[in-house]
C-alpha cells in the first residue's frame, strides 16, 4: 500500500477532525477502505507498522475502541497495550507531562480515551510521539472517521448528504459537526433546548464548513422538522460516560427525542440509522429501529476496525 501521498500527516497527533483538512481526512477514509478490502480478502498487512507499540489509556470503559485498536495494530504488524490509567502512576498523581514523556520513550503512539479534553491536549503537547484521541467529554473523532466511511459505503457519495443527530449535544454531535464540516455533508443537531451543543462548537464547526465545501451546520430542538429530507438519521445515548447521576432526569428530559419507527417516517424512505453504540434499546432508540432493516449499526461498528488502521498507518508509520 503506497502512503506517499499522506507523508504530511506521519507524526501528527489525532485529536480533533477540526486539525485536519477534508482532502486529509479523505486520503484517510481511502486508507480504510483499503484496509477493509484487505482483510475481508485476507490478505495479510503486518508490514505496516512491524514493530510498532501503541500504548493504549484508559480512564472509561470500552468496547469498540479498545478491541478496534488492539486488533487493528496487531494487524499490522505491531503491538497494543492496554493501560487502564487505575493502575498507571497517573492514577495517584504523576503529571500527564511526565506521564507523555516516559512514554514517548518506550512507544510510537498513544491513544487515550479520558474525561476532560484539555488532559489530551497536554499529553499530545508533551509527548514526542503522535497522540490519537480516543474519546473525550468533548470530541469522539475516531467514531466519526468510521461513520462517514459507513455513510459512504452506504450512499456512495458524502458530498450533499443530510445528517441528522437527535439527542445529547455531547462529544458524538460535536465530532459529528466536525466531521460534516470536513467531508461535505449537511449536519442537523436535534436536541432539547439545554442539551444544544456549546454555541462555541457550532460556531467553529460553521467556520470549517466555510473553508471547505460550504455546507450547513444547522441546530434544531424539533424533531420532525430535523430529520425531514434526511438520508442519515444518528443518535447516541442521552447519559454518557461520567453523566450517570444525571441518567433519570435525563431520561425525562429527552423523552420526546427517541429514534422510532414514526420518526422515521418523517425522514427520507430509504434513510439509514446509525449509532456509535453502545445503545440502550427503548431509551434513545426504539428496538425496532435498531434492529430493523435502516439500521447499519454493525457496519459501523465493524468500520471502527478499519478506520482506526488508517488513522494509526498515517500518523504511525
Ligand atoms: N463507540 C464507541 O466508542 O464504543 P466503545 O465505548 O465501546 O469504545
Ligand atoms: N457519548 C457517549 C459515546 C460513547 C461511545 C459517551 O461519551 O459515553
Amino acid at each position: 500500500m503506497d502512503f506517499s501521498t499522506m507523508d504530511h500527516l506521519r507524526g501528527r497527533d489525532f485529536l480533533s477532525l477540526k486539525d485536519f483538512d477534508g482532502r486529509s481526512l479523505y486520503q484517510m477514509l481511502d486508507a480504510a477502505q483499503r484496509f477493509k478490502a484487505m482483510n475481508h480478502g485476507h490478505i495479510p498487512h503486518t508490514h505496516v507498522l512491524r514493530g510498532k507499540t501503541l500504548a493504549m489509556i484508559f480512564s472509561k470503559s470500552s468496547t469498540r475502541t479498545r478491541v478496534s485498536f488492539e486488533t487493528g495494530i496487531w494487524q499490522l504488524g505491531g503491538l497494543g497495550q492496554f493501560l487502564s490509567s487505575n493502575d498507571l502512576q497517573v492514577g495517584r498523581g504523576e503529571t500527564i507531562h511526565d506521564t507523555a514523556k516516559v512514554l514517548s520513550r518506550y512507544v510510537d503512539g498513544i491513544m487515550i480515551r479520558t474525561f476532560d479534553h484539555q488532559d489530551v491536549v497536554d499529553l499530545a503537547e508533551h509527548a514526542s510521539v503522535p497522540v490519537i484521541n480516543g474519546l473525550t467529554d468533548l470530541l469522539h473523532p475516531c467514531q466519526v472517521m468510521a461513520d462517514f466511511l459507513t455513510i459512504k459505503e452506504h450512499r456512495q457519495t458524502i458530498q450533499g448528504c443530510k445528517v441528522a443527530y437527535i439527542g445529547d449535544g455531547n462529544n458524538m454531535a460535536n465530532s459529528l459537526m466536525f466531521g460534516g464540516a470536513r467531508f461535505g455533508a449537511h449536519v442537523t443537531i436535534c436536541s432539547p433546548e439545554r442539551y444544544l451543543p456549546d454555541t462555541e462548537m457550532v460556531d467553529q464547526a460553521r467556520a470549517i464548513a466555510e473553508d471547505e465545501q460550504g455546507t450547513d451546520i444547522h441546530v434544531e430542538t424539533d424533531v420532525f422538522k430535523a430529520v425531514q429530507g434526511a438520508d442519515v438519521i444518528y443518535t447516541d445515548v442521552w447519559a454518557s460516560m461520567g453523566q450517570e447521576s444525571q441518567q433519570q432526569e435525563r431520561l425525562q428530559e429527552f423523552r420526546e427525542y427517541q429514534v422510532n419507527q414514526e420518526l422515521l417516517r418523517h425522514a427520507k424512505s430509504d434513510a439509514v440509522v446509525m449509532h456509535c453504540l453502545p445503545a440502550h434499546r427503548g431509551e434513545e432508540i426504539s428496538a425496532e429501529v435498531i434492529d430493523g432493516p435502516q439500521s447499519i449499526v454493525f457496519d459501523q461498528a465493524e468500520n471502527r476496525l478499519h478506520a482506526q488502521k488508517a488513522i494509526m498507518a498515517v500518523l504511525m508509520r
